[in-house]
């Protein structure tokens, strides 16, 4: 699909669909919950569909009925030991967090399991789950001697363990705590820097016997508790297209509704700011136990910036874009410590080098970043996005301002996480207006 460039800003009021990692999670969360909960406002993409399939797979029921025009889910959960075995190969299509959430939660369940996903996914590293889980007692194989899928789990007995994490990974992290749920005694965990604590949230908020205390995460084996209704915020990660986009396209101003801005997200943010741009946070009631706010954008000139440390797993999900704002920006950008972005749904600082490198920009590619030469001119390129989602979106975006515009191979992975964007864009670009 060829996105053109637009001569005019882009304006208006959206709300973006619901937080992809908080669906997630509660939809494992209720299922496993003693009785019924809904999920307001969860996000129906693809790879939330595919946990939902998941656990339907399993014996637990989930129907999609709106709650005040809300898109949301019904859940009868059955319990920690509720689940039934799968009949057939669980397929986790693109998504690392059902696949390594998954493999936590199923590793401690009295049944045999095999989970799947796409070329993509069959790539990404799994050994960072697997080996904790190991040592719990988990019976896991998978290809390449377990580290990558299919991944089959043969159910065992778990125990508790106390472990540092080497990488900061909310996926790990989680797919741990899932184990300790079930497993014997108490499960610690401890990461080198904050990840994403939806988890730890929503534990918390449904009363199972979880704590925190300096840094170290806890989980009480056989913690049950009640259903709940669970809100689902908008989700940062996709409203972070339309916050750069109204950033670097001169007279923009947009307001994205409802956003989700718990602080271990929202590096973004703290980046823009940093790079001078202009946001507003508006602070909203909360949604159960995470912080909601509208954000406005207005266009302003970005300088570069510099990116590391433990910032980097709070903008995790946000380089791609990102690496378009600091091609916009006036000076060089340069992102450090984000190894893990080449073991994402596509290797994203080879990806986003090709994609920039496209447009006539001067980029550096490391081991763990890139360095970018902001440029007030670009040309239009043909993007390869090798199926990432976040690729697409963030080449779409830059095609606004692109000579010629951006061609981009594949816009159907967009609905991994965002459907409508396309729609959402056109609202904001006026396009809509003039059909
Ligand atoms: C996620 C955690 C992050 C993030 C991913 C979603 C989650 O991955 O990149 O998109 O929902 O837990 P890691 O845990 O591998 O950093």
């Amino acid at each position: 699909m060829r996105i053109s460039p637009k001569k005019h800003p882009l304006r208006g009021t959206v709300t973006v669909p619901g937080d992809k990692s908080i669906t997630h999670r509660a939809v494992i969360f209720s299922a496993l919950a003693e009785g019924p909960s809904e999920v307001v406002g969860y996000l129906p993409s693809e790879d939330c569909e595919r946990t939902i399939a998941a656990f339907q797979e399993m014996g637990i029921s989930i129907s999609v009925e709106p709650i005040n025009g809300v898109p949301s889910l019904h859940v009868q959960g059955k319990g920690l030991w509720g689940l039934t075995e799968p009949t057939g190969v669980l397929d986790c299509g693109n998504s690392g967090t059902t696949l390594r959430l998954l493999t936590g939660l199923l590793a401690g369940k009295p049944f045999f399991s095999v989970l799947t996903g796409d070329a993509s996914l069959r790539k990404r590293p799994m050994r960072r789950v697997i080996d904790p889980l190991r040592t719990m007692g988990a019976e896991i194989l998978g290809r390449s001697g377990g580290n990558l899928a299919p991944l089959a789990i043969l159910g065992k007995k778990l125990h508790g363990i106390d472990t540092r994490l080497p990488i900061a990974s909310a996926q790990v992290k989680s797919a741990i705590l899932l184990a300790g749920l079930t497993a014997s005694g108490v499960t610690t965990v401890t990461e080198p820097s904050r990840s994403r604590d939806h988890t730890e949230r929503m534990l918390r908020s449904l009363g199972a016997r979880f704590e925190e205390r300096d840094g170290r995460l806890s989980i009480v084996g056989g913690s049950s508790y009640p259903g709940k209704r669970i809100e689902v915020p908008g989700d940062l990660s996709s409203a972070a297209f339309f916050l750069v986009a109204g950033a670097i396209i001169e007279g923009s101003e947009i307001t994205i509704r409802k956003v989700g801005v718990n602080p271990t997200r929202a590096g973004l943010l703290e980046v823009l700011k940093e790079m001078g741009a202009e946001v507003t946070v508006a602070p909203l009631p909360s949604m159960g136990d995470e912080p909601v706010a509208d954000l406005t954008v207005r266009s302003g000139a970005l300088h570069g910036t510099t990116v590391r440390g433990e910032l980097i797993p709070r903008t995790i999900d946000e380089f791609p874009i990102l690496c378009i704002a600091a091609a916009a920006a006036e000076g060089e950008t340069i992102i450090q410590d984000a190894q893990e972005l080449r073991v994402k749904e596509s290797d994203r600082i080879a990806t986003m080098a090709g994609a920039l490198r496209g447009m006539g920009v001067t980029v550096e590619e490391f081991p763990d970043g890139m360095r970018i030469e902001g440029k007030k001119k670009w040309k239009g390129t043909f993007c390869e996005t090798h199926g990432d989602h976040r690729i697409a979106m963030s080449m779409a975006i830059a095609g606004l301002l692109a000579e010629g515009g951006n061609e981009i191979d594949d816009v159907a992975c967009i609905n991994t996480s965002f459907p409508g964007f396309m729609g959402l864009l056109s609202t904001l670009t006026g396009e809509e207006r003039k059909n």
